[in-house]
């Protein structure tokens, strides 16, 4: 692999890089379970496998020393009234730390540790999210009319553990309500 000092463009608004080695796209059926309303992701599933958020990754080796560093892309829309997220993730190594700015739209990243502590920080253009070690992560876009774009970069051999998550869900959902965007409890929280 080039280990040559390099540089790209990210194009705003828009926020697809110039180039890139990977591009992901997540879809509805990727996120089984995780939406609150399963009455609304199954009706949503059975008519479209609406596509949720893309990722753009520049390829480093995933290794000490490196760092992995992308785009992340969230649409607009909800399945009832939960905003469209990531799936979210802790590192395998729970020890590395991740930075997120901000470059484009609105919203939250919701975060917990396995030892039960949470927080909701909000996203906008200009934002520095620092997530530090042990803390899971997930992106919540809640402007209903454009997409939430993000830079991040996090250490080579961090890994991704998205099975805790699947399996338990957050401690804290992101929901349309009358007062607006609001951070709730989720009952459906598994420890
Ligand atoms: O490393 C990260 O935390 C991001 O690049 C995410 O992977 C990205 O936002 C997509 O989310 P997820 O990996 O939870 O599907
Ligand atoms: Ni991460």
């Amino acid at each position: 692999m080039d280990s040559k000092p390099y540089t790209f463009d990210i194009k705003l608004p828009g926020g697809i890089p110039d180039h890139y080695d990977n591009h992901i796209e997540r879809r509805l059926s990727s996120m089984r379970g995780q939406f609150l309303d399963q009455k609304a992701y199954s009706e949503r599933l059975a008519r479209e496998d609406t596509l949720l958020y893309e990722v753009y990754e520049f390829k480093r080796p995933e290794i000490a020393g490196e760092l992995l560093h992308g785009i992340s892309i969230v649409h607009p829309g909800k399945v009832g009234n939960e905003y469209y997220m990531t799936k979210g993730h802790f590192h395998t190594v729970l020890e590395t730390a991740e930075v997120y700015y901000c470059l484009q739209g609105q919203g939250y990243m919701v975060m917990e540790t396995p030892e039960g502590e949470w927080s909701v920080e909000p996203l906008r253009p200009g934002s520095v999210l620092y997530v530090p070690p042990r803390w899971a992560h997930r992106s919540v876009n809640t402007a209903l009319d454009g997409d939430l774009v993000t830079f991040f970069i996090y250490p080579g051999d961090a890994g991704h553990d998205y099975g805790t998550i699947e399996s338990q869900g957050y401690r804290k959902l992101v929901m349309d309500t009358p007062a607006g965007a609001s951070i709730v409890d989720n009952p459906r929280w598994k420890s």
